[in-house]
């Protein structure tokens, strides 16, 4: 066999080596994504009541946009959070940040779901404002219409420092019957993360 047939047999070795290594980070990626979902089913309602128990703590007195946010970290704890505002309007905090900000405080690096909730809670006083979370529910509670709420642009850049986008779910919820999700990566299809800099 001449030098170049042998030199062909080789690249084309090497390319069938790299399909298939392609192929197992694929499964790999498939297999990850089921193992998350499984894990993350049996977590949604206790994600969704603590997310939307996070609704009576929000300081939001210049949007009256109340969030509440349920962070589920691979270690199994879910960290909460609400939006913080400020009369400075700039330093106001989203309660998915509270919940990553808090969680990361803590020690932890990975994660595999938020779930977020929110809604108008109307002119009233902080102090008239309380949210059980039996009756918040059902969708509507003492002055907040639930309604689905999408992170900011800023919360999902923070996702993406934390979270693999293909497998992260994002928990958008009404009440504990009507919620939506959406893996990072098709809220931040095309994100700028850790990796760009490795
Ligand atoms: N906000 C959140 O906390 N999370 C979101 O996903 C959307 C917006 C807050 C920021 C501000 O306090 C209020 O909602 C209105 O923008």
């Amino acid at each position: 066999m001449d030098i170049k047939k042998i030199d062909g047999k080789i690249g084309e070795r090497k390319e069938d080596e790299k399909k298939i290594e392609e192929k197992k980070i694929e499964e790999k990626k498939i297999e990850e994504k089921e193992i998350n979902e499984k894990i993350v089913e049996k977590r949604i309602g206790e994600m969704i009541s603590l997310a939307i128990g996070q609704l009576e703590y929000s300081y939001a007195p210049y949007s009256c946009f109340r969030v509440g946010a349920a962070l589920l970290s691979k270690s199994g704890k879910i960290y909460t959070g609400c939006n913080i505002e400020n009369a400075a309007y700039t330093p106001s905090n989203c309660a998915e940040r509270t919940a990553f900000f808090k969680a990361v405080s803590e020690g932890e690096r990975g994660f595999l779901a938020i779930c977020i909730v929110g809604g108008k809670a109307g002119k009233q006083p902080l102090s008239a404002l309380t949210v059980a979370p039996e009756g918040a529910d059902k969708g509507h509670k003492d002055g907040i219409g639930m309604e689905y709420t999408a992170p900011c642009g800023v919360c999902r850049q923070v996702m993406m420092e934390f979270c693999n986008p293909e497998t992260f779910q994002i928990i958008l919820a009404i009440s504990k019957e009507e919620y939506k999700i959406f893996t990072l990566k098709e809220l931040l299809p095309i994100g700028f993360g850790p990796e760009n800099l490795a």
